[in-house]
């Protein structure tokens, strides 16, 4: 090999050498470029995760405070939703904290509630009912209710009268505090039931069980401002704020879930 020869063969190892170092540094930056993409693509799905709202929500009230006016005052609707309501919310996520009960549904905490404690029961309870109550209310409500909920009514009770003398009762009649409650059984029949405190008929430790329709609360909480200690006037006004075709909605889902036609 002369000179001039060898001096080409070692120019194109040199450059090969350097090809290869640059092609090596260049995957592993890509390499290094997917792993910061995966990085980040975690980052972000955690983040999503973290910003994800909890399963529970302190669902915005349906409408605004003076919407039930006159029959419910705004004040009352002010104060029931925004610190009654909202403080079950809050004692209720503490209660179920680092709890079994954090990735259970609201149903199935109610199915097991005997077994856990007081603190749960109540404010699972006091969560629940009233966002079920203030979706059983709207403006401009009352009158009857539509599709096939009022033929079941008449044929349990009656006549449609007589259920909502019944239903008051039921409001009337409960000592202290507590709810009073249209539900379908699990054969398909509607009941009138009350319970106590914050109880309601989706828990096993209710004296009669079943899938709630219609709810009204009767806490003093509840009409106080307005109707003093005449609960049973509030119980004359709440009539007229029922949303019935949202109890009807809940009458036809029922209906479809214990599968009776
Ligand atoms: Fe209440």
């Amino acid at each position: 090999m002369n000179k001039l020869t060898a001096f080409t063969v070692l120019i194109l190892f040199g450059s090969l050498g350097v090809q290869t170092f640059i092609n090596s540094q260049t995957q592993e930056s890509s390499k290094d470029q997917m792993k910061n993409n995966q990085t980040n693509n975690n980052n972000t799905k955690k983040q999503i995760i973290m910003n994800a709202p909890n399963k529970f929500e302190f669902q915005p009230l349906p409408y605004s405070y003076d919407a039930l006016e006159p029959f419910i005052d705004k004040l009352t609707v002010e104060i029931h939703y925004s610190k009654h309501h909202k403080a079950y919310y809050d004692n209720f996520i503490n209660a179920i904290k680092g709890t079994e009960m954090e990735s259970m549904g609201i149903k199935d905490i109610f199915k097991n509630i005997s077994k856990y404690p007081l603190a749960a029961r109540n404010n699972s309870g006091g969560y629940f009912n009233h966002t079920f109550y203030w979706e059983s209310m709207k403006a401009h409500g009352g009158g009857m209710p539509t599709g096939k909920l009022p033929e079941a009514i008449t044929k349990t009770f009656n006549s449609f009268d007589e259920f909502k003398k019944q239903f008051s009762e039921a409001g009337k009649t409960r000592f202290g505090s507590g709810w009073a409650w249209l539900c379908l059984d699990d054969k398909g029949s509607l009941f009138i039931f009350s319970t106590p405190n914050q109880d309601n008929p989706l828990m096993d430790l209710a004296e009669k069980k079943g899938t709630p329709l219609l709810t009204m609360d009767v806490w003093e909480h509840a009409y106080y401002l307005k109707y003093q200690n005449k609960r049973p006037d509030y119980i004359e006004a709440f009539w007229n704020v029922v949303n019935w075709e949202k109890v009807a909605q809940r009458y036809e889902n029922a209906v479809k879930a214990v599968g009776v036609k």
